[in-house]
């Protein structure tokens, strides 16, 4: 009998996705699930075909060149900025990722955070946890009006569509965004939203949601000099990618109130997050779980397996990063 192809799945994944995936492949797991050093990640892919990643795993021309039978890695996750795609291209790995099955789920988490920061949910909480509620006043916890007020999504691909149509269709906000390129005017009429410059979008937005994939190019995207053209009243939601937002001037702004409140899900260099956004009262901080529903998480987690078991076993993935790989170039 042939040897069955041999696969690492880099971090703990859910059991029923381990079980189908052995029904075609031999796996090695990380049931300890600490994200391993790129040197333990090239030990362990030795002699393996294909390997099921998420953001802590980066595949990059060393690792690349030490693991010479690599074909295949399979992210898990939308993002894909731990993949350096043309270095794969080049030595004719495939890179995949999951599209789609978050969409709706990150968007919804996306407007929790947009909520629980202009309403100052977190930082009540917080207050009457330490039992420091003794009276009501008219003024107290006072935050930003959501409903009809204006929107500002910067990155207008799925997730950015979807937080515009919950804004639109729910809030009845006024909706602006930017992007690399415009949408078409039905997707425009869907969200109800209004294309506007960069610049526009910061001056104009009382809250604005980053949903721009992270690359050398959006680094810091949004740094001291945009923070200063948003309103002294706004709130700005992260759930791309740390760096995109340059943390430390984040930080600065929110303790001079040059913003009002900021709702971070992703940070610079996570899962450390920078000691000057742990003491401002005006953040609300969470963990880089926008899509962390069980069943997306699932979802998720089975799109990734179907792109190893389809590419491996059929030379088709699903939802490949870079499809010229399929068409022959691969290794
Ligand atoms: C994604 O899918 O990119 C999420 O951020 C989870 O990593």
């Amino acid at each position: 009998m042939n040897q069955r192809p041999a696969i690492l799945i880099a971090r703990a994944v859910f059991p029923e996705v381990v079980a189908r995936l052995r029904e075609h492949f031999e796996v090695e797991t990380n049931e300890q699930d600490a994200p391993f050093t790129p040197a333990q990640l090239i030990e362990r892919l030795q002699g393996k075909v294909g390997v099921m990643t998420t953001g802590s795993e980066r595949i990059d021309a060393a690792l690349l060149a030490a693991c010479p039978q690599l074909r295949v890695a399979a992210n898990i996750a939308v993002g894909y900025n731990n993949f350096d795609v043309p270095a794969m291209t080049a030595a004719g790995v495939l890179a995949t990722n999951t599209p789609d099955v978050l969409t709706e789920t990150t968007a919804d988490f996306g407007f929790a955070l947009l909520m629980a920061t202009a309403r100052r949910i977190c930082e009540s909480e917080h207050f009457l946890r330490a039992g420091q509620w003794n009276r009501w006043a008219l003024d107290m916890f006072a935050g930003a009006e959501v409903h009809g007020s204006t929107l500002g999504i910067l990155g207008m691909g799925r997730i950015g569509q979807a937080i515009a149509r919950r804004g639109a269709h729910g809030f009845g906000m006024n909706v602006i965004y930017h992007n690399r390129s415009r949408l078409d005017t039905g997707s425009e009429a869907a969200c109800r939203a209004r294309y506007v410059s960069k610049a526009e979008l910061l001056q104009q937005a009382d809250h604005l949601v980053l949903v721009v994939p992270y690359s050398a190019e959006s680094h810091h995207t949004i740094g001291a000099a945009e923070l200063a053209q948003m309103k002294p009243t706004a709130t700005l939601v992260n759930i791309a990618r740390g760096g995109i937002v340059d943390d430390a001037a984040l930080a600065v702004a929110l303790r001079e109130k040059r913003i009002a409140a900021a709702g971070l899900d992703v940070f610079e260099g996570e899962p450390k997050v920078h000691p000057d956004l742990l003491t401002v009262p005006n953040v609300v901080l969470t963990p880089h779980i926008a899509s962390a529903t069980l069943p997306t998480r699932l979802a998720m987690a089975n799109l990734a397996a179907d792109n190893l078991i389809a590419y491996l076993g059929t030379g088709q993935a699903l939802t490949p990063l870079n499809p010229s790989v399929q068409a022959g170039q691969g290794r």
